[in-house]
């Protein structure tokens, strides 16, 4: 690439597309969130930051609920997709419910101050303990996957004095078109029960005494970009209600999940609205209009409403590959590891001059350890770069991986930036280990 000289530079700079507008936009040389200027939040709390617009949160959750408004519904934030405080008072602030998968979860919510009575409890394997947790807290129902759970869950309950309102997670065996890591709703997944034993389960939670059915489940992967499976599950599963309603049991709700994509690169997912007018155009033709509608959407809610701001340390340039060194790695940002995930990467100031293709690549020792391959920068070291698109699956999956303290986090709304995390020390990593007298 040669370099751009003089009235050329504008028409570069607006001529980018990033994934998060309108709130994440370039102004000149440098890439603003909603009013903040990415490159001053780096010098200001260090690197590496993630940085999460607020204005897009709230955006992408209404889209959902102005879907959603004519008709019965709760829409539950997946809360692992991003679970600061923060973010979730954002949501809970708007009146959403939550999914969780964990008691850590829980105690998240109700620390937020969000609202338990709003939380379905989903998650394949859940203990004694949590669901003791969930019950006492009052979440509004256990999204239950296998009989086994169903049993245990009815016993803890009994114990309490109650009962447990329970949704039944059916695996409606539609091909979600995704990685093989994020897809859920097939046979070989270890997801939700199987669509042919269905019927069987709701016959035994019907006898069970700590138990309260309230309706049905399913969630068929993440990063779905296409409308068809879903309306495929669907379909399934009003098969299935109307079945078990057959049978005796009473289905209140219906829970679709979550799983819609987001544009990292090229995708071009439905609109949450699109995809929402289309199923409530099938439930209603199917006659299941006055049922409350559920929606479990992570990726969608805070995806593109943040980016991981990460100092160049190092270049590297060799005749093989050349390697650009930043300070952020996979332990906090797995996603390029671990689903060779394509996140776009992009300087927080522009510069100009040729640009080089290179490796973004972390400190971590794993050649497994890259934000991006391949990638046209232009860089000099100590240049500010953002991974777009890294709210949802981000901040949630860091690890301490080489003994790397966690990332700070910072919410932007207008023009102001406040801290919702600080970043962690290296002593808080070993606080609890115990040294052997
Ligand atoms: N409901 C259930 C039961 C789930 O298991 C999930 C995500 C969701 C809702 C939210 O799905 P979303 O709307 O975010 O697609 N770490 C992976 C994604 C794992 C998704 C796990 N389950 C990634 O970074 O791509």
């Amino acid at each position: 690439m040669s370099p751009v000289q003089g009235a050329d530079i504008a028409a570069t700079w607006t001529a980018t597309t990033l994934p998060g507008g309108p709130f994440l936009s370039r102004r000149g040389p440098d890439l603003w969130l909603e009013e903040v200027r990415l490159a001053d939040l780096a010098k200001e709390f260090g690197t590496p930051l993630y940085v999460y617009s607020r204005s897009a949160m709230r955006a992408a959750a209404a889209e959902y609920q102005q879907a959603l408004a004519n008709r019965p519904h709760l829409l539950c934030y997946a809360m692992k997709a991003n679970s600061s405080l923060a973010v979730i008072k954002t949501f809970a602030d708007m009146g959403l419910g939550f999914d969780i998968v964990s008691g850590g979860e829980l105690a998240r919510v109700i620390a937020a101050g969000g609202d338990p009575a709003k939380v379905v409890f989903s998650g394949v394997g859940k203990s004694r303990i949590e669901m003791a947790e969930a019950l006492k807290a009052g979440v509004k129902c256990f999204n239950v996957e296998s009989e086994s759970e169903l049993l245990t869950l009815s016993a803890v309950s009994s114990s309490l004095g109650q009962t447990a309102a329970v949704s039944l997670r059916v695996n409606p065996d539609v091909d979600a078109k995704t990685h093989p890591y994020i897809s859920t709703g097939l046979k070989g997944n270890k997801f939700g029960v199987a669509h042919e034993r269905a019927r069987a389960a709701y016959a035994l939670a019907a006898r069970l005494p700590g138990i309260r059915v309230v309706g049905i489940d399913c969630h068929i992967g993440s990063q779905i970009t296409e409308v068809a499976p879903y309306l495929d599950a669907l379909e399934r599963l009003l098969d299935l209600v109307e079945q078990v309603e057959a049978d005796g049991a009473l289905i209140h709700h219906i829970d679709l999940g979550g799983g819609l994509g987001i544009t990292y690169t090229d995708e071009q997912p439905p609109a949450a609205g699109m995809l929402i007018a289309q199923l409530l155009a099938r439930i209603e033709a199917r006659g299941h209009g006055h049922r409350e509608l559920l929606m479990e959407p992570g990726r969608s809610l805070v995806g593109n409403a943040g980016v991981m701001l990460t100092e160049v340390l190092v270049l590297k340039p060799s005749p093989e590959k050349n390697f650009c060194i930043v300070d952020a790695a996979m332990n906090d940002l797995i996603r390029p590891a671990m689903y060779q995930a394509w996140m776009g990467i992009v300087p927080c100031s522009q510069r100009f001059g040729e640009a080089m293709t290179w490796d973004v690549v972390g400190p971590v020792c794993e050649s497994g350890d890259w934000l991006g391959r391949d990638r046209a920068l232009t860089l000099k070291i100590g240049d500010m770069l953002a991974v777009l698109s890294a709210g949802a699956y981000g901040m949630t999956m860091a690890s301490n991986y080489n003994t790397r303290p966690r990332a700070a986090e910072v919410m932007v709304d207008g023009d102001q930036a406040t801290l919702i995390r600080r970043r962690e020390t290296v002593q808080e990593l070993f606080c609890n280990d115990i040294l052997p007298a």
